[in-house]
């Protein structure tokens, strides 16, 4: 099966705030422009733990996401939305390996509004996309790379079934500090 854009892949229903929500977790389409470049922008204010800086000029959003779909429709990537109410809440993606050798290997990233944290979401969403990953990227194992004092993330991998693979010391620069990079990684059964 070949993802197209804008392809509906689960809709979920979770407990938020006591409210059942529907989320459509989806592949991006062209559309999507101002949406996506919005949620980047406030996910990224709202967390010091992404590599993406402030501020994503709308000029940039659009050449990320026309890169994105044409990246999904090689089958070099996989990305996915989740979205409420036409929103985007929540987005991941995996990315093959560029080296020959290592095209059975997927790097995994995730990042939630925080208004829709705590409510299953970020497993959803990395299982939904695992699993994708699997079968239309052919890849055999997802490996992703995590600030050492990012440990809500780091309880997410590891309830997912991600395993330490060990860490770069000091490898991430935050602000005028330097953390450990964490390296973790799971093979897909
Ligand atoms: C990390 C992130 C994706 C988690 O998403 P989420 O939707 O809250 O995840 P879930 O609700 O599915 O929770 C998964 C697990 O994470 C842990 N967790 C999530 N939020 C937590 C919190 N506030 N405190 C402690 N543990 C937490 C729990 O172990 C939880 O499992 P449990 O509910 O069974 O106990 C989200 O917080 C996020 O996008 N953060 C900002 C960006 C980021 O850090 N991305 C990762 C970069 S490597």
């Amino acid at each position: 099966m070949k993802l197209k854009e804008d392809q509906k892949v689960a809709r979920l229903f979770l407990l938020k705030k006591n409210k059942m929500t529907e989320i459509v977790i989806r592949t991006p389409k062209k559309g999507d422009l101002e949406d996506a470049w919005k949620f980047y922008n406030k996910v990224i204010k709202e967390t010091s733990f992404l590599s993406r800086l402030m501020p994503v000029k709308l000029v940039d959003e659009k050449k990320w996401l026309n890169d994105t779909i044409i990246s999904n429709k090689k089958k070099k990537s996989i990305n996915l939305f989740a979205v409420h109410d036409g929103k985007i809440v929540g987005s991941c993606d995996v990315h093959t390996n560029k080296n020959e050798r290592m095209k059975h290997v997927g790097t995994f990233g995730i990042c939630i509004l925080q208004d829709y944290t705590r409510c299953g979401l970020g497993t959803k969403l990395t299982q939904t996309i695992l699993g994708l990953a699997k079968k239309e990227l052919k890849i055999k194992i997802a490996e992703l790379s995590v600030y050492s004092n990012n440990l809500i993330a780091q309880r997410l991998y590891r309830k997912i079934g991600f395993v330490h693979a060990g860490k770069i010391p000091k490898g991430i620069r935050q602000g005028k500090k330097f953390v450990d990079n964490i390296i973790m990684y799971k093979v897909l059964k």
